[in-house]
């Protein structure tokens, strides 16, 4: 089984991109042959200074290497070291139907949002069908927001070898249920373009003072049962320790237990 995942250098590494893809990428590189890499070609859709972009790819590659990427176990590399993925990208670009990149939800979000799409941010899902399909990867580990990006790819694939004959592997995603998507401290989607992280190995008093922000129930015992299935905090103690995260929540819905 050869799995295959990517990762954009566009800024720290945040408990969303731990849980939904990091992780789940190091259990993997035991079950199989493992290819993951840094996207810096997909992150020049949006982060447009080098120097910035030079000095996330190192910290990108220092943060999975510290949670335990083995290089003797997968395969770890730039994007851009391998340029036949950009080759590929082109004449995927042939076969793929305008409609369907134009359903893209991470392209119509960005756009919503207001921002002036260029044709790199458009033919983005081309590209990441190339990063999977040269690599004749059966499996990829993501988090939920690139499930229909892995849909595309196989789309593509299928077009592929309808119009050349037999030459793609159509490829599965694999997303983690539990961890599919780790909300942030404003309960949106944790992610680097919402300004809600909680960085892997971000300052210890930064990342106090971001938790502390979290939304809680002000009200003190002997209060009533708090609704600790909907707080943000508890959620994410549950994933970084699940024994305590749940002896927490159980004492919070008991009552006479408050949030400080
Ligand atoms: P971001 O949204 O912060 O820019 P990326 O797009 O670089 O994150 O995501 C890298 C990987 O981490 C992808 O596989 C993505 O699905 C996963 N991921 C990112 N944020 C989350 C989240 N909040 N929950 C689960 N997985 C996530
Ligand atoms: N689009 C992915 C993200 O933002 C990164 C990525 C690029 C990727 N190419 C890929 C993920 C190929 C998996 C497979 O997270």
């Amino acid at each position: 089984m050869r799995i295959l995942s990517g990762i954009q250098p566009s800024g720290a590494l945040h408990l969303g991109n731990y849980f939904g893809m990091m992780r789940p990428a190091i259990e993997l590189q035991e079950k199989g042959e493992a290819f993951y890499f840094i996207a810096d070609y997909h992150s020049m859709t949006s982060l447009f200074d080098a120097n910035e972009r030079r000095k996330n790819t190192l910290d990108v590659a220092l943060d999975f290497l510290a949670c335990g990427l083995d290089p003797k176990k997968s395969v770890f590399f730039k994007q851009s070291d391998v340029p036949e993925v950009t080759e590929l990208s082109w004449l995927l670009s042939t076969v793929t139907p305008m409609g369907l990149l134009e359903r893209a939800h991470s392209y119509k979000d960005k756009v919503a949002k207001g921002i002036s799409p260029s044709h790199g941010l458009f033919a983005y899902p081309v590209l990441m069908a190339a990063d999977i399909l040269i690599y004749d990867s059966n499996v990829v580990p993501v988090g939920r927001d690139q499930k229909q990006h892995v849909e595309m790819t196989r789309d593509i694939a299928i077009k592929f070898n309808e119009q050349y004959g037999q030459t793609f592997l159509i490829p599965e995603p694999q997303i983690r249920d539990e961890v599919a998507v780790v909300p942030g401290t404003d309960g949106q989607k944790m992610s680097k373009s919402y300004g809600n992280t909680i960085e892997i190995f971000g300052d210890e008093k930064a990342i106090r003072k971001k938790i502390m922000g979290i939304r809680m129930d002000s009200r003190t015992p002997p209060e009533p049962k708090l609704d600790a299935e909907k707080n943000l905090a508890v959620q994410l103690f549950k994933l970084l320790d699940k024994t305590e995260g749940d002896k927490q929540e159980f004492l919070l819905k008991a009552g006479g237990y408050g949030y400080g």
